[in-house]
């Protein structure tokens, strides 16, 4: 066991081992993060120690009853661990890293952006995104036969033109381009060594990795404070998008946020906002791809709701969901899910003390052999039949931290899945037709296909 029994008489403190090796564990969960966490657990059963160098160690956990104890552990009890390897892109003031009062209080001003009604009012917006790629998108092809397509690069550009549209109000060409052109430089700048490996943070005369990513941050942050200024100095707040919300919003005691940190939620929201739904919607064309019966299934479903089907319509369809919900369930693009400890806490039996870091491994619940049958096979039918508690099924965390972008993320991924389906004939090319699915390795906030999935147009 990676964790040892506290001695009598020894003061509360860490029974988690101090890490070793931790630059072959960070390696070994690089190259596939599901295989280390499932390699850690045989080794030493649930709950099993993980060391990450920019965490440090956490006692995990891949079982229900594990997600039930962290979820309803009392909120004051637990914080984002800090130092994290997500600081730098995110910002101290992220809703991501705040903890306690400010991050109940933000949180607050945030989440009605998040609601129902008005993730409503973006199903045109998610629709026109995903078929104005499919005509070619700014400079790409169209989807015409014959046409090899990149799902990664395709679902990258539906879902940022989609947030940049749905907070910042994005809608000319030429600030589309400019701010797509930022953030994925900014994106790209943050590789996994300075993502992993704090020392390797510091500039030299411009020169090093960090300097650019620094220079791009830096770049993605006067777009941004541009657009704050100028909604507040031209006194156009613009209400309909996420941006004008949180300018018009007031705290409880009538307070607004401060410009920086309002930049710095605004980065997060582009930054946790794209990606993971971009990757969930290549996981979920590449497994329809490979399981003709589940395409057909949804291709009827999409037929009898019919061309003139609302984009809120296809939202609802019943076997779409399944698909969406068992594409989560096998490619939680969150992998893990972690909090630290701000008091003595007894977690899977094991007595933690202040400052210890707990995880869930979605993944290993999400393949949990109480819950699952046949866990490694795509069966969307699964959710069709039976429903799972949030401590069985959790692809957005749980608790007081759960995704506050989850409804978008569901809907976002319902509409394009329904739009493309609808649109084109896909099918995948011969590499990726057959065989084992590409690994899932981290990448910024998330983990995705290691490679770029293609498709050809039927
Ligand atoms: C398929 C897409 C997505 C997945 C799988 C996902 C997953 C997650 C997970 C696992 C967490 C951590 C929850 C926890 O600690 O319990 C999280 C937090 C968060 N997500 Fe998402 N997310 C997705 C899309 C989005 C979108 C579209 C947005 C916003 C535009 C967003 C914004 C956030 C924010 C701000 C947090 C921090 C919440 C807090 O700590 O209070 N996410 N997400």
């Amino acid at each position: 066991m990676g964790v040892r029994t506290q001695g009598r008489g020894e003061d509360a403190h860490s029974v988690l081992r101090q890490p070793r090796l931790v630059p072959l564990h960070a390696l070994a969960a690089g190259v596939d993060f599901e295989r280390y966490f499932r390699w850690r657990r045989a080794r030493e059963g649930d709950p099993f120690v993980v060391r990450f160098p920019g965490f440090g160690s956490g006692l995990f956990t891949g079982t229900p009853e594990g997600a039930r104890e962290m979820f309803r552990a009392p909120v004051e009890s637990l914080e984002p661990p800090r130092p994290n390897p997500v600081e730098p892109l995110v910002g101290d003031a992220s809703l991501i890293l705040t903890s306690g009062q400010r991050h109940r209080r933000d949180r607050a001003l945030l989440a009605p952006a998040f609601h129902g009604a008005r993730i409503r009012e973006y199903a045109q917006l998610i629709r026109e995104s995903t078929v104005h790629e499919m005509s070619g998108g700014s400079n790409g092809s169209a989807w015409t036969p014959g046409t090899r397509i990149d799902a990664r690069a395709a679902a990258r550009a539906i879902t940022l033109r989609v947030i940049l549209e749905a907070v910042f109000g994005v809608d000319s060409r030429e600030r589309r381009a400019e701010y797509t052109a930022v953030v994925a430089e900014f994106l790209d700048a943050y590789t996994g060594p300075l993502m992993l490996v704090p020392t390797l943070r510091r500039g030299l005369f411009d020169r090093l990795p960090w300097d650019r990513f620094v220079r791009a941050r830096d770049r993605l942050d006067a777009l941004i404070l541009a657009d704050i200024a100028r909604r507040t100095t031209h006194s156009e707040p613009r209400t309909g998008d996420i941006l004008g919300l949180l300018l018009t919003a007031r705290y409880e005691d009538g307070g607004t946020m401060p410009e920086s940190d309002l930049c710095d939620q605004l980065r997060t929201l582009l930054v946790a906002g794209h990606e993971t739904t971009a990757t969930s919607l290549v996981w979920a064309l590449f497994h329809l791809h490979r399981e003709p019966e589940s395409l057909a299934a949804l291709r009827a479903e999409l037929r009898t709701a019919g061309s003139t089907a609302t984009a809120a319509e296809l939202a609802r369809l019943p076997y779409l969901d399944a698909v969406c919900q068992e594409t989560l369930r096998l490619h939680p693009t969150v992998p893990i899910v972690v909090r630290r400890l701000t008091e003595p806490f007894t977690f899977r039996g094991i007595e933690l003390a202040a400052g210890d870091t707990i995880g869930l491994a979605v993944p290993l619940l999400h393949s949990a052999p109480q819950t699952w049958t046949h866990p490694q096979r795509f069966q969307p039918d699964r959710f069709a039949d039976r429903r799972y508690t949030p401590f069985e099924y959790a692809p957005f965390g749980g608790g007081h931290r759960r995704c506050v972008g989850a409804g978008l993320a569901d809907y976002e991924l319902r509409i394009a899945l329904a739009t493309i389906l609808s649109l084109v004939q896909l099918r995948l090319t011969p590499r990726f037709a057959r065989g084992r699915a590409p690994l899932s390795v981290p990448h910024n906030i998330a983990t995705g296909p290691r490679r770029a999935i293609t498709f050809e147009v039927a």
